[in-house]
């Protein structure tokens, strides 16, 4: 991925909430150093209490820093004169939409928040119309938000945001409440939101939505105590366990299908010894005819040209789009996942597994 601005920059992180009468202040974050990038697609992940609403309250001066220092777009979230520059920028959507509605109609309540940042009216009339269209709740604008269902209202919520326009929103446990049909749609307004530019936060305990993230963070005990791509993160499974974090089904399944595939191209090596055991008996072995060497030569070049590993993903897309050749096994895997080749066989860099819509490169 290409190098790009830093859009949030956070350095030396700590916040301590308001000590209780006789209780010790302890911090909520510890001295966390971040940076999300324009355009970027963060999650971030960890158990409850880790701190992750902490940071991202802090990401739209919501919070402001105990101690270190958070920039948004270069402006100092602790400087009063720019608070509303800043919330222009960073818009935020929080996992119960019944207290991010205020309004009794749904289209005043998507005006709110640009009204709030001083958008002129006119203005206003046209994001409220897109930001509706957008998360496909046009046809309802007239209605009151009591009528809408948990995962309707959170798309709502979602287009007041997106009719302020900020340049990167933050989802803190936005699909808590839904159902997987109602998490599958927020999570596709949210690729979209991305595709169109704008830099996303997501904090989730989903591991199937930070798996889609171009990065994930781990918080734990208010620290980042890992940082990386989804499959860096994924790979670190010893260590995400300690935490008690999981990795996705999908993940789990490219792993074991890894293991079938390599498990059959071993087989499918040793077949030729065990269909021609004489021919194996001279050194070096008289593996084909005479006709069939020049296809022998080709083989063997293709092996090499794809390396061992990749000889696994191709083990991984065959089973996976043709589950017949594993009948015990196709039951469990073809309702989530259909596994598929990226690109050309030439361009092999991996396979695609897709569970439910939700992309996974592995
Ligand atoms: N308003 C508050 N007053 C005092 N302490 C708080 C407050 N909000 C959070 N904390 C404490 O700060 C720490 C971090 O909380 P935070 O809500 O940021 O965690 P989280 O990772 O978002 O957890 P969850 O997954 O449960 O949402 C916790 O120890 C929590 O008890
Ligand atoms: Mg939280």
């Amino acid at each position: 991925m290409q190098k790009k601005d830093v859009f949030i920059k956070i350095e030396g992180l700590k916040y301590a909430y308001e000590a209780e009468e006789g209780q010790e202040q302890t911090f909520a974050l510890n001295g966390v150093d971040l940076e999300i990038h324009k355009g970027e697609f963060v999650a971030i992940v960890g158990r409850n209490g880790s701190g992750k609403s902490t940071l991202s309250l802090n990401m739209n001066a919501l919070l402001l820093p105990t101690e270190g220092k958070v920039y948004v777009d270069g402006m100092d979230t602790a400087d009063d004169s720019k608070i509303w520059d800043i919330r222009k920028k960073v818009g935020m959507v929080f996992q119960d939409p019944d207290n991010q509605l205020v309004s009794s109609i749904i289209e005043d309540d998507v005006a709110f928040g640009p009204e709030n940042l001083g958008v002129p009216s006119e203005e206003i009339r046209r994001r409220v119309d897109e930001a509706l269209k957008a998360v496909e709740m046009y046809d309802y604008r007239k209605k009151g938000p009591h009528l809408l269902s948990g995962g309707q209202k959170q798309r709502v919520a979602i287009a007041g945001v997106i009719a302020m326009r900020t340049e990167c929103i933050v989802f803190d446990e936005a699909t808590a409440m839904l159902d997987p049909l109602g998490r599958k749609e927020i999570m596709s307004i949210i690729k979209t939101l991305h595709s169109e530019g704008h830099a996303i936060v997501l904090i989730t305990h989903f591991m199937e939505e930070a798996a889609q993230a171009d990065k994930i963070v781990v918080l734990s005990e208010g620290k980042k105590v890992m940082e990386g791509t989804p499959a860096d993160i994924f790979e670190n499974k010893a260590e995400l366990e300690k935490l008690y974090l999981d990795i996705p089904f999908a993940v789990k399944m490219a792993a074991a299908l890894r293991v079938t595939a390599s498990r059959f191209f071993q087989f499918l090596f040793r077949l030729p010894v065990i269909l021609f055991p004489e021919r194996f008996r001279q050194f070096p072995p008289n593996l084909f005819p005479e006709r069939f060497q020049f296809f022998s030569v080709l083989f063997i070049r293709a092996v090499h040209d794809l390396r061992i590993h990749q000889l696994g993903d191709m083990g991984v897309f065959i089973f996976g789009v043709l589950p017949q050749a594993f009948p015990a096994r196709a039951v469990d895997i073809m309702p989530h996942a259909q596994v598929f080749l990226d690109k050309s066989l030439s361009q092999l860099p991996s396979a695609v597994i897709v569970d439910q819509d939700q992309q996974v490169q592995v």
